[in-house]
């Protein structure tokens, strides 16, 4: 079996629910993976749940709760989640189980059978926030740890820790000589930098069973239990193993399956600019130790603010992507994040830019012109495609192939303005070719049939461009256009495809105008 185009998201902590933040990750990998199907790829999309660790525990003790109930109760919202933003993923991983366990366990006992591995003693500072273990060097001027790591305690334990140093060369020669291994360029020189300044650290890659029982037994020693980074990912190999990648399977003397699909190694991981040492450092490493290839692409997104501030549960200042889909559809939550932030740097969230986007994009932009294409199609040629003509042909084909090529590039952002361009061009168009007067003039016939037909083609490849995007609308767009198909190949965007003498379904509304609200 072929390899299939393989896109995965950093797995969530379950301690708590969703923001913006997992929502936004979500929706950037769910628009790749449909982009990729729409180039005619096998996708497979992989997103989840990192539920083992400290924290989690923490947060389920702190509700009276076995870890295990608290994960399932949470992991149903989570779960829901990925329903209300309709993400297309193929499957979703929970650490805590057995399918996921069962590899780890493998690839611990293969790092231990091949001396990645040695015990010592530890003794020194522990951030249980973070999960990390903090040395001298991270005190600040003043002494203290910064807050971010929340309460740091002292510790004396015995662990197991895998041998980093010997992998420091090869992973800058690897970066220095991929340079599409890590994107965008500035995060690839922030790795590079601390590669090529600091010494490895050889990583803590179990906690003593005792302290923390929350986690993947290690196999070779049931004392200690495997550290959470370590366990979470994993994840990003354990799932396709399970499901019999040939690959993964052999390198990790797992069952084999007849018809596992074959996925590893990932075509791109996205994750967020704070995990990015954990992806583009431990986890090359581990792959190495392991004997399997790397990830082609490690993308790392930036951040949300909500009104120039961090997102805090504690302070209420969160965006809540289940209420935002509520009140206005996961389609215009989806278009508003992608179309505010371009992959890499910082973003801020305010309701009154996201208001202004919908109602000036979304709703006047785009709805309103396959509203008034549709609306005139029907009222001036009962809905019957008319001939077919070549007017915006050549300008509508030279954005699609360049919104197309920008999707091929993981730019989704600039792919989205390209694509609006179209939106904006025909809107124009009406505006210069005033189609309702053409109606009142019977000398007018045939430029009307052309500006009916060059606006309906433009609706159908927008549907089909913006199908990755924002795909419920597409559909509709599809539907509306009376078309059967789904919106989903990007051979479809060729100028063309609709039929003379198609009829159509007609117009319904895509983004409703909402009043503002009273203050
Ligand atoms: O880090 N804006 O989980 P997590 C944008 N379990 N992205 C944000 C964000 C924000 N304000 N807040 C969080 C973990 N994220 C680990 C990952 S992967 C093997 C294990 C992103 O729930 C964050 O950058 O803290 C990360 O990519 C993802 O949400 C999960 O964060
Ligand atoms: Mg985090």
């Amino acid at each position: 079996m072929s390899k299939q185009f393989y896109i995965t998201t950093a797995i969530d902590y379950v301690n708590g629910t969703p923001h913006l933040g997992h929502a936004y990750e979500k929706v950037l990998a769910d628009v790749i993976a449909r982009t990729r199907r729409s180039l005619g790829d096998q996708v497979f999309f992989l997103t989840g749940l990192d539920e083992h660790g400290q924290k989690v525990k923490q947060a389920a003790q702190a509700q009276g709760l076995e870890p295990q109930a608290y994960c399932d109760e949470l992991a149903v919202s989570w779960q829901s989640l990925t329903t209300r933003l309709n993400l297309s993923n193929n499957d979703f991983v929970r650490t805590s189980s057995a399918r996921h366990r069962e590899v780890v366990q493998a690839i611990l006992n293969r790092l231990h059978a091949t001396g990645h591995f040695y015990r010592a003693e530890y003794r020194g500072y522990y951030s249980t926030r973070q999960e990390t273990f903090l040395t001298e060097k991270d005190r600040r001027p003043d002494g203290t740890f910064d807050p971010f790591y929340g309460e740091v305690i002292e510790l004396v334990e015995e662990n197991y820790y895998f041998r980093l140093r010997e992998h420091q060369a090869w992973l800058i020669d690897y970066i220095e000589s991929h340079p599409d291994f890590i994107e965008p360029d500035y995060r690839r020189n922030e790795v590079l930098g601390f590669l090529k300044h600091n010494t490895l650290e050889d990583l803590c890659s179990t906690r003593p069973a005792t302290r923390l029982n929350w986690g993947i037994p290690v196999p070779f020693d049931p004392a200690f239990v495997t550290y959470v980074w370590f366990d979470a990912l994993s994840n990003y190999v354990t799932i396709p193993a399970a499901l019999g990648d040939p690959a993964l399977t052999a390198a990790l003397d797992q069952p084999a399956h007849p018809a596992g699909p074959a996925l590893w190694p990932a075509d791109v991981q996205i994750l967020g600019k704070d995990i990015l040492k954990f992806h583009a450092v431990y986890w090359p490493i581990m792959l190495k130790a392991i004997g399997l290839p790397l990830p082609r692409k490690i993308l790392a997104h930036g951040w949300w603010q909500k009104d120039g501030q961090r997102m805090s549960k504690s302070t209420g200042n969160v965006v809540d992507p289940i209420a935002v889909i509520d009140e206005w559809g996961a389609d215009a939550f989806r278009y508003y994040v992608v179309r505010e932030l371009d992959i890499g740097p910082d973003g801020n969230w305010t309701d009154a830019g996201f208001r202004s986007r919908y109602s000036a994009e979304l709703a006047n932009g785009l709805g309103n012109l396959v509203n008034r294409s549709l609306s005139m199609l029907q009222r001036y040629r009962n809905g019957i495609v008319p001939a077919r003509s070549q007017e915006l042909a050549s300008e509508i084909s030279t954005a699609a192939r360049t919104a197309i090529d920008q999707l091929r590039e993981y730019r989704l952002q600039p792919a989205l303005l390209t694509t609006w361009s179209i939106v904006n061009r025909a809107n124009q168009y009406v505006d210069q070719t005033t189609p309702f007067k053409l109606a009142k003039d019977p000398a007018q016939t045939a430029k009307l049939d052309a500006v009916l037909y060059n606006l309906a083609e433009c609706c159908r490849i927008l549907a089909v461009l913006l199908w990755p995007y924002i795909p419920n609308s597409a559909e509709r767009i599809y539907a509306q256009l009376g078309l059967a198909a789904q919106p989903d190949s990007f051979d479809a965007a060729a100028w063309g495809g609709l039929e003379p003498g198609h009829q159509i379904a007609g117009p319904q509304v895509l983004f409703p105008r909402k009043d503002s609200p009273t203050p």
